[in-house]
């Protein structure tokens, strides 16, 4: 957003984060991209797909193509040993969601979330589409529907992207339970039918020629490979989607037909970039995989520095863009990521929030040592938590900078942090607030920069 921003206001901008995904997020969104050629590249690996797709089953004697399949939680009741599916659960309410007190829907008794066992996930129901944009629900459990993904094979490419490790030690892991889901490495993420089918976009995609079309399928692909993950949460208003700032596997995952995901997102795109040309102008944007400690920059060469950091240990940025980062080849190392991570130990890559005050004062340091004399640094932060405020503060303040005024920026979208703190079950603050700073004039530095 603040590359789109420079280039919107006619700028020149040197843009640094350490994830490979913001990288690739912001280059792709700062440079233009033929038309014409995206929607002539995906067109031809539609059609080379659609001759295989796994994603057509038999419904009445016709073969339709799925929209979607929705897979339920299984559970068995500790009292009468029957099957309870959350499918039936959310059947029984308005909303459609899975109540916190489950009664099972054989013995009547009533049980927490807790005492329940997953014993599996079960495909319930299913969207096909049958023509003239029409769609049909289908109860699986009435009316099999048949996929034909047994017959397919990725290639031994896909096989070693799908061991990109996802490491039990990591904060998100322990946070969001994956043990649980018997996630550990990329594959784990997705359904057989889904690994398959972004197994073969992804090896079009990387046969393309031309560099720039690659790159925004990339983009495209990127986004269809996360709404394509066993994450994707059912929602009866329509809309389904995977919670942003976190992994959540949730009880009723909808399984996206990945293809239809990656043609709605390129025609997303191609009105992204007619617009991109209309505002076009002439700014140069410098995009460097770098960490905040290390800009290479020279002295007192920057006009005005926009900074937007995680705040302490509100979303692990390393370990929720993990399915993006491996497909892209390159997930990000978390040793140099600035979060409070409390669930790793210090030598295991854990961060105390005196590291983080460290690595955020080294930033600063950094942010001083190329910003010009008399120039502005804004600085995106919040968090409900006195102790990440004062260690912010604080390493501002040693690396010399004041503040000059602050103000609130609405960012209209929640993050699932954002919504939880909004249904009050988590103290999150969800309005950020800009603060503006200044260098502080002829400060001798006392503090130094340290390289992490
Ligand atoms: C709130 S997001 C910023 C989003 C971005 N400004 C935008 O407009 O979309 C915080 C970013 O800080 C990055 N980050 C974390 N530690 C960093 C470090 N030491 N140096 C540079 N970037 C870091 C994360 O990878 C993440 O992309």
């Amino acid at each position: 957003m603040t590359g789109l921003a420079s280039k919107l206001t006619g700028r020149n901008a040197f843009l640094s984060d350490i994830g490979s995904l913001a990288i690739h997020l912001a280059s792709n969104h700062v440079s233009f991209c033929d038309i014409d050629d995206l929607m002539n590249e995906s067109k031809r690996i539609m059609s080379n797909l659609d001759e295989n797709s796994p994603y057509y089953v038999f419904h009445n004697g016709q073969e339709c193509e799925v929209s979607y399949v929705i897979y339920a939680n299984s559970y068995k009741c500790p009292k009468c040993r029957k099957h309870i599916s959350s499918w039936d659960l959310a059947k029984q309410t308005k909303s459609f969601s899975v109540p916190s007190k489950i009664c099972c829907t054989s013995c009547s008794n009533v049980f927490g979330k807790k005492d329940l066992n997953c014993i599996g996930k079960k495909a319930v129901s299913a969207s096909l589409s049958v023509g003239k944009g029409r769609n049909v629900n289908v109860e699986i459990s009435r009316e099999p529907i048949r996929t034909r993904v047994e017959d397919y094979r990725v290639s031994r490419r896909i096989d070693l992207l799908g061991m990109t490790k996802f490491d039990e030690n990591r904060e998100m892991h322990i946070r969001s339970a994956l043990h649980l889901q018997n996630v550990y490495k990329l594959r784990d993420f997705y359904s057989d039918v889904n690994w398959f089918a972004l197994g073969s976009l992804f090896n079009e995609i990387n046969a393309v020629k031309n560099l720039r079309t690659k790159a925004a399928l990339l983009l495209a692909f990127t986004n269809t490979a996360w709404h394509g993950s066993k994450m994707r949460r059912f929602n009866l208003k329509g809309g389904h989607r995977p919670l942003t700032g976190t992994l959540y596997f949730p009880q009723l995952y909808s399984e996206g037909n990945v293809f239809k995901i990656f043609e709605n997102k390129i025609e997303t795109l191609v009105k992204y970039f007619a617009e991109l040309k209309r505002y076009g102008t002439s700014s140069h944007i410098q995009i460097n995989r770098t960490s905040a400690v290390e800009l290479s920059l020279d002295d007192n060469s920057i006009d005005y520095i926009y900074t937007d950091p995680p705040f302490g240990s509100n979303i692990f940025y390393a370990d929720c863009n993990f399915i993006a980062e491996a497909w892209l080849g390159s997930p990000t190392s978390i040793v140099k990521e600035a979060v409070v991570n409390r669930s790793l130990k210090t030598n295991a890559g854990g961060k105390t929030l005196t590291t983080y005050a460290d690595l955020m004062r080294s930033s600063f340091l950094e942010m001083n040592r190329v910003l010009k004399k008399g120039s502005k640094l804004s600085l995106v932060f919040n968090s409900s938590t006195g102790d990440v405020w004062q260690a912010l503060m604080d390493s501002l303040n040693d690396a010399g900078f004041e503040v000059e005024d602050a103000d609130l920026l609405d960012k209209v979208q929640l993050s699932f942090k954002g919504y939880k703190a909004k249904t009050s079950s988590e103290n999150v603050a969800t309005t950020d607030l800009v603060i503006d700073l200044k260098k502080k004039p002829n400060v001798q530095m006392r503090a130094k920069i340290k390289r992490f």
